[in-house]
């Protein structure tokens, strides 16, 4: 019998795929550019059913027809040129996935391209790391949806299982669409990590607390509301000390210049092009240049000064402010990228099914998290939900937290500890809730100048101001 599905490209993430769709019963083939990667694996896993090949032309013709083909190269240019390669040798109807961190757009490309010869691609996001492809990820693919039927079974077993059985996958909708809720994810990654950085900072540099005590602060507020793997592993890291010697928490030894891969950017890049208000995971990209001029904020630390005023609290009263001002920033994130996957859907008109996506992200992926079954729940009661915060879940939150995430900005601010996350979420949720926001004066200000013209409030049609005629 000849293999299902292949496997190209046996780094980490391709290995780890290919083990865990073998592990669900199926027999992998597997190719990878250099050879001896593919040799490998085979040997460091010798009971596994792996078919291993070594030319591309061998790899696609060991696969049973219509051809799977599960691509987990490094996104972008090795992308195209790993499709340039098996292109010659594919037949109408096989199905092509690519697994990596695309672009939504080269994906949308890709699909056309590859569509007008006859050949099936599903971009499909991939999320959960390394452990997460080996175990079981959270997946979202998109493209041809009678091609996605052809994988559908394979890709229901080897994704991650949600606490009521589901696989976290589903067909997400046609050409791009995979790809672009998994930018979303990663998006909401973002704003994730930022919020919870920002509550470490207060923990750390405003209530002074030890990192061993912030530790078990994370270990606490786990098994509540908050309970996600993020913040799990925030506890996690937080107990680890040096591994090269010192007992310093390992967190004081690492530079603090946060990286990234281009997806966060994308989504906030992304929503400025569809008019979509997303602060708070754009801060959160923000907050990672910012932390990469480690330079110039260290020579500015030495000229800048500092706030002055003293500040009284309640320590444990604020330890809870900050919980809940935490809980309160993560609704206005997903209610940003939420608020965005809807102008998209209809932008690219993709018909994405919200319940769906909030269902398959509640296990194996990043962004995992008890939360994310309420926002299941929302969308169950209400598929045409036109922003999160209007669930009454949600709202109760908001109403209940709101004053909360309004004093630690306040403290934050006094006591110079920045916090862009909390503070773009507590804006959005004002001017989200503001029947009146002064764009009225704006208005003005664009007429004043360029004659660029206003509507009023109480009559129909367009106006110009005769701002240079004396009254
Ligand atoms: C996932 C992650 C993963 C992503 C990293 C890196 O869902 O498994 O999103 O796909 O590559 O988190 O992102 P940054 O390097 O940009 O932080």
């Amino acid at each position: 019998d000849k293999p299902q599905i292949g496997v190209v490209g046996m780094a980490v993430m391709g290995k780890n795929l290919a083990l865990n769709i073998e592990s669900r019963g199926y027999t992998v083939a597997i190719y990878n550019r250099t050879g001896s990667k593919t040799e490998k694996v085979v040997s460091d896993h010798p009971d596994k059913h792996l078919v291993p090949s070594y030319t591309i032309e061998d790899f696609v013709n060991s696969l049973e027809k219509p051809r799977r083909i599960m691509m987990m190269v490094k996104a972008g240019k090795p992308t195209d040129a790993v499709i340039a390669e098996l292109l010659p040798h594919l037949d109408k109807g096989d199905v092509l996935i690519d697994g990596g961190n695309t672009f939504f757009e080269d994906t949308m490309r890709r699909n056309e391209e590859l569509d007008n010869s006859g050949i099936n691609f599903i971009g499909t996001g991939v999320s959960g790391g390394e452990l997460g492809a080996l175990e079981g990820p959270s997946m979202m693919p998109g493209g041809q949806k009678e091609a996605y039927d052809l994988v559908a079974p394979i890709f229901e077993k080897m994704a991650a299982k949600a606490e009521d059985g589901a696989p976290c996958v589903t067909y997400i909708g046609p050409n791009g669409a995979g790809h672009y809720v998994k930018m979303i994810h990663n998006g909401i990654e973002y704003g994730d990590e930022e919020l919870i950085d920002e509550s470490y900072n207060l923990l750390r540099n405003m209530l002074g607390l030890s990192v061993d005590e912030i530790a078990d602060i994370f270990s606490e507020w786990n098994k509540g509301e908050l309970d996600s793997y993020l913040i799990d592993i925030t506890a996690d890291i937080l107990t680890r000390k040096d591994d090269l010697g010192s007992d310093k928490p390992i967190v004081d030894l690492i530079m603090d210049k946060g990286g990234n891969k281009g997806t966060g950017k994308w989504s906030s890049q992304n929503a400025l092009e569809l008019g979509v208000p997303q602060s708070l995971i754009t801060e959160s990209v923000y907050a990672r240049y910012i932390s990469v001029m480690k330079d110039e904020r260290v020579a500015a630390s030495k000229v800048l000064p500092k706030p002055t005023g003293k500040l009284e609290f309640d320590k444990d009263e604020v330890i809870e402010k900050i919980r809940q001002a935490l809980y309160f920033s993560k609704i206005m994130s997903y209610a940003q990228g939420f608020e965005q996957m809807k102008v998209a859907s209809k932008h690219y008109d993709w018909n994405l099914q919200f319940g769906e996506i909030a269902k398959i992200w509640r296990a194996g992926c990043i962004i995992r998290a008890r939360f994310l079954q309420n926002i299941t729940d929302a969308f169950d009661k209400d598929p045409e939900l036109d922003n999160l915060l209007l669930d009454d879940y949600f709202k109760d939150i908001a109403k209940r937290y709101q004053e909360s995430i309004r004093d630690i900005v306040g403290l934050a601010v006094k006591a110079g500890v920045p916090i862009p996350g909390f503070t773009s979420a507590i804006s959005y949720y004002d001017s989200y809730r503001s029947a009146v926001l002064p764009a009225n004066l704006l208005q003005a200000q664009r007429d004043y100048f360029g004659a660029h013209t206003y509507e009023r409030v109480d009559r129909e049609g367009i106006y110009h101001y005769p701002w240079y005629k004396e009254q």
